[in-house]
């Protein structure tokens, strides 16, 4: 593939052609700050925080949505580039819940990154502010509107790496709100609790229930590890805490971030010492069995035999 040489912040840089602005910014080792760009969904293109300047062009275009070009000049920090971010930021946390503190999220939120980096205190305007109710209605997954910032990459992901389409933008304008269909909750949607778009939410808007009050981000060891539930082997990362599994969320971007609920689940089994009696099927019901049945001749041995025909 042909490739152009474009300069970043007074160095040169060689891509191929087609790779975004962005792409190339990162492989000469310098940072945008991104919300709706996710390396493993379409480009998007509509948060505009990632914005840059472009020598010879007007506005200051989005970098996961512009290629590079051949002798393309691109300052990815420049006072006027850092101004428009500072705005953005400033008009999301106008109709944002001032709630780091006890959030969820604090210590792993972009929104808070950034507004430390570019010196944002506070909401820079004054409006109108949502206060939608909080959906915990279902045992895994926390939806708080209130902190969405409609990047759209949980409602992405969804419908274009888990082929689900669960939740999507309703309503328009203002009350644009991520929601399931008829603006339900996840337990009366179609949601399977993957956490796809648990595990690509920037912000505080979609929290793991089961991790809620835990831990804070900044305590929480990651350990990835291969599931052993099924022959999938999906990759995913154990919440260490003190010693102590809290959680399992899904695995970074290409290691694997779909999680089923085996996977989710199976980490109450650590500390189960106590397991429930295991049951068997006895003319046609479910009855409670002791583990040498179960594991005895009558049990799965018994039939696994069967099954290989000894
Ligand atoms: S989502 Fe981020 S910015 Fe919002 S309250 Fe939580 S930690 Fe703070
Ligand atoms: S948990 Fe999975 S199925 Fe449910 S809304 Fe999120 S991505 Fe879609
Ligand atoms: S819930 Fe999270 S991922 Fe989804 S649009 Fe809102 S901020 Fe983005
Ligand atoms: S990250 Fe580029 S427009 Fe959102």
């Amino acid at each position: 593939m042909a490739n152009v040489t474009l300069t970043i912040n007074g160095i040169k840089v060689i891509v191929s052609k087609g790779t975004t602005v962005l792409d190339a910014a990162a492989r000469a080792g310098f940072f945008i700050p991104t919300f709706c760009h996710d390396p493993e969904i379409p480009r998007f293109g509509a948060c505009r925080i990632c914005v840059v300047e472009i020598a010879g062009m007007r506005n200051l275009p989005a970098s996961c949505v512009t290629e590079a070009t051949e002798g393309m000049v691109v300052n990815t920090e420049s006072p006027a580039v850092a101004e428009a971010r500072k705005t953005i930021l400033e008009m999301l946390l106008a109709n944002h819940p001032q709630d780091c503190l006890t959030c969820e999220k604090n210590g792993d939120c972009r929104l808070q990154d950034y507004s430390f980096r570019y010196g944002v205190k506070g909401p820079g305007f004054e409006g109108k502010r949502h206060e939608y109710p909080l959906d915990d209605s279902n045992p895994y997954i926390v939806r708080d509107m209130n902190k969405c910032i409609l990047c759209g990459r949980c409602a992405r992901t969804c419908a274009q790496v888990e082929g689900r389409a669960v939740i999507d933008f309703t309503y328009r304008g203002f009350d644009t709100k991520i929601a399931p269909p008829m603006d339900t909750t996840l337990a009366e949607s179609d949601c399977v609790y993957c956490g796809r778009c648990l595990a690509v939410c920037p912000v505080g808007a979609l929290t793991y229930k089961r991790m809620a009050g835990k831990g804070r981000a900044w305590e929480i060891e990651k350990k990835p590890v291969t599931c052993t539930f099924c022959d999938s082997g999906c990759l995913f990362d154990l919440n260490i805490k003190d010693g102590k599994v809290i959680g399992v969320t899904a695995g970074s971007p290409g290691q694997g971030r779909p999680l089923c609920l085996k996977g989710r689940l199976g980490l109450e089994l650590l500390y189960c010492d106590d397991p429930a009696d295991p049951q068997m099927k006895r003319d046609g019901e479910f009855v409670k069995v002791s583990w040498s049945d179960a594991l005895g001749l009558d049990g799965v041995l018994d039939k696994i035999r069967k099954i290989e025909g000894k």
